[in-house]
């Protein structure tokens, strides 16, 4: 039976590896410009982790997540965010006792949820993340909203669309909770049943409810911004008004609740505008989570942060026609021809590639023509030829493959010249 591979999983191959590599190399570089150290925690946590931290309403802990019992009859779980793992490791490893506050920490790895697979929602799929903790300035609030925006505009893309709300601190909720229960209950039997379990536990969520998105009480629902309370007003005005002093545009959507348990005050998404990008325009999501290291058993830091898939992302150059800078070929192609020059080119190319210089040579036997043509395959932009009465004068001749060009050089200067011409 041939093996396949499993459903909502996908292979990255060489030719799309590279596009992988260049966003995160990106997005890496920007958190060491804005100042964020990257944090590697296991594929696996304890099941109890994600129930107490993500919120077990949600539909990550009610139908999405990989549960195994260990050989040791553990409940273990593959992650399905970087959240709750961070927070574990920062309350674990008493990092609110580090001498630089806030801790800012950002993250790269595979999640895991058992969603029903569809363009841009896969069962495993690489987030890309950035934690803050151990500050409530919204100040840090604007600084993480521009990293994530950074990051998507520093690799070209403009059709984007930031929305932010505020979900307000536990006082605002709790009003604004018992408002949505007085709307909903005594209609709720017209609701799906998600939405009629959620009526008690997690009203708000009820407002996110893709079945009954067009119910009329989904259009007259209490707002959220309606409920704050002046703290939460304040802290919100505040987020603004840094947004908009960093020049990033958004948009406020007081309907924006987001699917994790675990925020309050900001909660943010960036969604793609571009034509074609597809049902899902969702590319990043986040928010403030303050009280989830207590939830998490550990002292109080306030925290926020956000995640967006490298899946997403590529969707969305996709749909913006953007094509990354990879591939750009290789320096030096050797062609050796005859057994002797053959055998002196495997020195050769081991110290150009020690040299620094990226380098290819023929392990095929296959006559010149077609090695040249491997060359031009591989967008070489040199083929160094090394013929038996070369390699008996000393010499090699070096073609640039842009112009034609073509010199002898002497083989002691070979590196040094061939060094030259591709820093020129
Ligand atoms: P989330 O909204 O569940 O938030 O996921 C964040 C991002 O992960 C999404 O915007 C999307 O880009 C990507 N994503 C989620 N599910 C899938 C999927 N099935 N296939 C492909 N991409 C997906 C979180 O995970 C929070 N931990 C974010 C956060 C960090 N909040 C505070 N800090």
């Amino acid at each position: 039976m041939a093996m396949n591979i499993p459903r909502g999983t996908q292979d990255i191959l060489p030719g799309e590896s590279e596009k992988w590599q260049y966003i995160e190399g990106k997005a890496r570089e920007l958190c060491s410009r804005f100042q964020y150290q990257e944090i590697r925690t296991p594929i696996f946590e304890h099941t109890e982790l994600f129930l107490r931290g993500v919120g077990d309403t949600t539909d990550i802990v009610q139908k999405e997540m990989y549960t195994f019992e260990d050989r040791g009859g553990r409940s273990l779980t593959l992650r399905p965010e970087g959240t709750a793992p961070t927070v574990r490791s920062f309350v674990e490893n008493k990092m609110h006792g580090n001498a630089n506050q806030p801790v800012k920490l950002y993250y790269t790895g595979p999640m895991f949820r058992y969603e029903r697979p569809q363009a841009g929602r896969f069962r495993q799929f690489v987030q890309f993340g950035v934690e803050a903790l151990g500050s409530s300035d919204p100040a840090i609030d604007a600084e993480v909203i521009a990293l994530a925006m950074s990051i998507y505009t520093e690799l070209g893309l403009k059709k984007l669309k930031l929305v932010i709300n505020s979900l307000g601190d536990k006082e605002s909720r709790n009003s604004h909770r018992e408002a949505l229960i007085a709307h909903f209950k005594p209609r709720i039997g017209e609701f799906c049943s998600d939405c009629q379990n959620r009526l008690e536990k997690n009203p708000m969520r009820i407002l996110d409810c893709k079945k009954d998105r067009e119910h009329e009480l989904m259009q007259t629902a209490p707002s959220i911004l309606d409920f704050l309370n002046e703290d939460s007003k304040k802290y919100f005005e505040k987020v603004q008004q840094y947004l908009a002093d960093v020049s990033i545009d958004f948009t406020v959507d007081p309907n924006l609740v987001r699917g994790l348990d675990y925020y309050n005050h900001t909660a943010f998404e960036i969604m793609s505008d571009a034509e074609g990008f597809g049902a899902i325009t969702t590319l990043c999501g986040g928010g403030r989570y303050n009280g989830l290291t207590e939830e998490i058993g550990g002292p109080e830091a306030p925290g926020i942060g956000f995640a967006f898939s490298i899946e997403r992302f590529l969707s969305a150059l996709e749909a913006e026609g953007i094509k990354l800078p990879v591939n750009e070929g290789i320096d030096c192609y050797l062609v050796a021809l005859g057994e002797e020059a053959k055998d002196y080119s495997v020195g050769l190319l081991h110290k150009l590639r020690m040299a620094g210089i990226s380098a290819e040579r023929d392990y095929l036997d296959r006559k010149i023509k077609t090695q040249f043509k491997a060359a031009d395959r591989m967008n070489a932009k040199y083929v160094a030829v090394l013929g038996e009465d070369e390699l008996k004068a000393g010499k090699i001749n070096v073609k640039s493959m842009e112009t034609g060009d073509q010199t002898e050089v002497s083989l002691d200067s070979f590196i040094d010249q061939l060094k030259e011409l591709i820093g020129g």
